[in-house]
């Protein structure tokens, strides 16, 4: 599916640099089951890697600057990377950057290179295009410059890289990006980094994303929010029960007793929180023996949970879930990825799925004038070498 990519983002090497590309190096996107806005907060999450991802050629050179060019946009950027790293206007620098940055932070020395990189993951679709490009970046310059960072270390400085860029995010999207496997999705322990594969088999139903093809410009003043809310409730928690020390430990119960100390926002965010760390569980044992309509009853309330509680959703997303929970053939949806548009991931009974489209397709174009984004994803490896065959 990606060879197209691949042979383009070759080709455009070759013509630009004059060389055949020293490292190819795919790096995907991430879809996510179930758990969501908990990797900061110490929960679990069921985060899978898919088929769509960032293709990036490499080579080393002997310049005095690295050139990095954005074949899709049509753009280049020269950078010294001896330099201390600043922000930049030309937001998909910035990811590059904090890049770099993070590895003079670790003292890490790299000489110079060429990049060119294309993409096959939608912008702005809570598919973690950002995860895989700091991913994708810094698997290429470990390669290329042999400075030996593990998997899970690519993972954290790939989110150290976010968190420089203004998003203070947790590790599920570069972790995935990195740690998928074909067929498996991922239960990360989000406090302790341990993680263990689950066979992604849906049975009879398939997973479908639909994408609002809504983006919220204020997506990381809301998202840095969401955790600063989610922390000042923890701290009232944790004063009135010193034995919570996470929302894991915390109860239903003791939120509730204690509702009246925080505002209404701080203990929507903190309920939410609570119930979703449970959901998770009960979706990964649900998965693991084949309960997809219990799955997709989890998935429900997930949405349910992000919409009035967490606050995340948004009008066009509300629509898409409440409209396919009219639907017998579909058991599960929500809103997936950080929220405030984006995609919804569904679980739709196999032989339904061309008619829910069509159906949600005609509707949503109706409601809002917008047309409905449909993609089918596989679930696949993370971060990796390309060997040509
Ligand atoms: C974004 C962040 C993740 C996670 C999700 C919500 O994708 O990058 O760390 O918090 O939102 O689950």
């Amino acid at each position: 599916m990606n060879t197209q990519l691949i042979q383009s983002t070759k080709a455009f090497f070759e013509k630009t640099f004059g060389n055949t590309p020293q490292k190819i190096v795919l790096s995907p996107g991430r879809i996510n089951i179930i758990g969501e806005h908990i990797d900061y907060n110490d929960g679990y999450v069921l985060p899978a890697a898919i088929d769509k991802v960032i293709c990036f050629a490499f080579e080393k050179t002997n310049s005095t600057t690295s050139t990095i060019v954005a074949i899709d946009l049509g753009e280049s950027v020269t950078i010294d990377v001896t330099a201390d790293s600043k922000l930049s206007d030309t937001i998909w620098t910035n990811y590059f950057r904090g890049i770099l940055q993070q590895l003079q932070n670790k003292g890490l020395v790299i000489g110079n290179f060429n990049c060119v990189f294309s993409s096959s993951i939608p912008v702005g679709s809570g598919l973690s295009s950002s995860a895989a490009l700091e991913c994708g970046f810094l698997f290429g310059l470990n390669e290329l410059f042999h400075l030996d960072i593990k998997p899970v270390d690519i993972a954290l400085m790939g989110q150290s890289a976010e968190h420089w860029v203004g998003i203070n995010c947790g590790i599920m999207d570069q972790f995935s990006s990195v740690m998928g496997k074909t067929n498996q999705v991922i239960k990360i322990d989000c406090r302790t980094l341990e993680y263990e594969y689950h066979k992604a088999d849906f049975s009879d139903y398939s997973l479908v994303l639909f994408d609002s093809n809504v983006k919220h410009s204020l997506f990381s003043s809301a998202y840095n929010q969401r955790r600063e809310e989610c922390e000042q409730g923890l701290a009232i928690l944790s004063s009135h029960f010193p034995e919570v020390k996470s929302f894991r430990e915390a109860t239903e119960v003791q939120l509730l007793s204690i509702k009246d100390t925080m505002t209404e926002d701080v203990f929507k965010r903190s309920h939410y929180v609570i119930k979703e760390i449970k959901r998770v569980t009960l979706a990964c044992e649900a998965l693991d023996r084949g309960d997809i309509e219990t799955l997709g009853q989890l998935l429900f309330e997930t949405h349910e949970g992000l919409s009035k509680e967490y606050e995340v959703s948004c009008a066009e997303l509300d629509m898409i879930v409440d409209t396919l929970k009219k639907e017998p053939a579909v058991v599960g949806s929500r809103v997936m990825g950080g929220g405030f548009g984006g995609c919804t991931i569904n679980l739709i009974k196999k032989g339904q799925e061309e008619a829910i489209k069509t159906k949600l397709a005609q509707l949503y174009q109706e409601t809002f004038g917008i047309e409905l984004k449909i993609y089918e994803v596989t679930i696949s490896n993370g971060t990796s070498l390309y060997h040509p065959s």
